[in-house]
């Protein structure tokens, strides 16, 4: 799908099949709604006074060309107050019109709709491309009848004012790369794990370093893991016949080569059936978007390249799986990590914990600027914030706000919650350092106390991700979420 903007104050000028013209409340309406009730005489007024045309929010209705000396298909939307027209009044608006569009099969559309309220239109032309993306996004590679492509493959923008056109043509821009990224990481997450195994990650890996000079892609093996002492990583891995690898996605954007590196971690669990402590059997399918972390990583990092962002970037996944077998590592089992911390394992199906306190580790020796990692690591999360909400962790309360900050720029919610020391006293061992489950309470948060313990070189955030990575029931499929929040973090820095 192309988008394009241009200056221009006269819509009906446009060559598009379909013209989409924004109806806000009040008497005042923009020069678009005139020029085109002046060109069919008065219809417009009309229809709006009889309440046919409304300004209800997303209201859609067409009117068909041929009528009334109409050349083009006129599509209004009702967008409420414009002054009120922010973020969340767009995504309603945009979805109701791309969603009528499609139905119609209408092949381009021109729209006004950065015209409603300029406050914003900068931020909504970086959304428009991720909502329409969302809205056409179709998972059908193991479909033997594939989903008919979109009919809409043109939208055309428009802007009065010559001076905001680079602004609002660069967001539209960066709001595609970051919509690729997304979709990217849906079709990552959403492959299944006799597919989607730690080598299929390294392997996709690879390839994105293939397309991006930028880039450097190298993987570590168990042979590798092993030699860095990497021995809760390896545990868990240790009852798949699949071989757990790590890939590390390199990008030096920085004028500086050696300036700090921002890092990103990935839990990518490619199937957590629980090991020894196993699952109960019914929605064990859903564990194989437990890599939805490694998969942000991989969206992120194409997103940094593409970008061209000028800092530099480290992405992990961290590919592993979780399954029972004789040579399965136990609940009791007492792990060295390569921190040299010791772990008493508890339940083997807290095994998130385990594979990224030896990344975490590892990756001290970038010397990193922050460290982020992002992780479907607990159900507790889902119970805390339900599906709306990712959680965020961490031991810098600047990085902790600098997130949540992003997460409400890029319509991503985030939600901080707290890691104070009273939560490290369920961690606690009486044979190890610490266990790895700290018991129902505040799961999430004991979680994160686990993870700390590893991360006290550098300043660390951690975003569980377990509740909206990814829907269930009737629209299971992975949602390439927490992906806008992370690229709208890199941009801010
Ligand atoms: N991958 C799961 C967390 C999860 C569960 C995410 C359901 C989304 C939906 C993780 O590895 C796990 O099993 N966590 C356990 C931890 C517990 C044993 C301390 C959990 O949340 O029950
Ligand atoms: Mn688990
Ligand atoms: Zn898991």
């Amino acid at each position: 799908m192309e988008f394009q903007i241009k200056n221009s104050a006269i819509i009906t000028k446009q060559k598009a099949e379909c013209l989409v013209i924004s109806i806000a409340s009040g008497k005042n309406q923009s020069d678009f709604v005139k020029d085109i009730d002046n060109s069919t005489h008065g219809l417009v007024s009309q229809l709006i006074k009889s309440g046919d045309i409304s300004s209800e929010l997303g209201r859609t209705t067409l009117l068909y060309a041929n009528s009334n000396n109409l050349k083009q298909k006129l599509l209004f939307v009702g967008c409420d107050k414009a002054k009120n027209f922010d973020l969340s009044q767009a995504k309603k608006v945009i979805q109701a019109v791309i969603k009528e569009v499609l139905a119609k099969k209408i092949k381009n559309i021109a729209w006004d709709l950065l015209t409603i309220n300029q406050a914003n239109s900068a931020q909504i032309a970086k959304q428009l491309p991720q909502i329409v993306s969302d809205i056409t996004y179709q998972f059908d590679e193991f479909k033997t009848t594939k989903a008919p492509v979109p009919s809409l493959t043109n939208v055309t923008l428009f802007t009065h004012n010559e001076n905001e056109l680079p602004q609002l043509a660069s967001n539209l821009l960066q709001g595609q790369i970051i919509a690729d990224a997304i979709a990217t990481t849906k079709n990552i997450a959403n492959m299944p794990s006799n597919v989607c195994n730690a080598k299929y990650l390294a392997d996709q890996g690879k390839q994105l370093g293939k397309l991006h000079s930028s880039l450097k892609v190298t993987c570590l093996g168990e042979d590798e893991l092993a030699k860095l002492s990497m021995n809760a990583y390896l545990a868990v891995g240790r009852g798949s016949e699949n071989e757990s690898i790590m890939t590390i996605i390199e990008y030096a954007g920085a004028k500086d080569k050696q300036a700090k590196p921002y890092v990103l971690v990935g839990k990518g669990l490619t199937f957590d059936s629980g090991g020894i402590s196993i699952k109960p059997s019914a929605g064990m399918d859903e564990m194989k978007y437990d890599m939805c972390g490694a998969a942000t990583v991989y969206g992120v990092m194409q997103a940094v390249a593409e970008l061209k962002l000028p800092i530099n970037v480290v992405g992990i996944m961290a590919g592993c799986e979780n399954m029972p077998d004789g040579n399965s590592y136990r609940p009791g089992d007492i792990l060295t990590t390569m921190s040299g911390t010791t772990v008493e394992v508890i339940n083997t199906d807290a095994e998130g914990r385990l594979v990224l306190c030896d990344a975490l580790t590892y990756v001290e020796r970038y010397n990193p600027k922050a460290v982020i990692d992002i992780a479907t690591l607990t159900g507790a999360c889902i119970v805390a914030l339900g599906h709306h909400y990712t959680g965020v962790m961490g031991n810098n309360d600047q990085l902790i706000a600098q997130l949540v900050s992003a997460s409400q720029k890029a319509g991503d919610k985030a939600w901080a919650l707290p890691i104070d020391n009273d939560f490290q006293e369920q961690i606690k061992s009486t044979c190890a350092d610490i266990v790895n489950a700290g018991g129902r309470d505040g799961g999430t948060i004991t979680a994160a106390c686990f993870l700390s313990r590893f991360t006290e070189k550098y300043q660390w955030a951690h975003l569980d991700i377990a509740g909206t990575a990814w829907s269930s029931g009737a629209k299971k499929g992975a949602t390439g979420r927490p992906v806008a929040m992370l690229i709208q973090y890199l941009l801010d820095q």
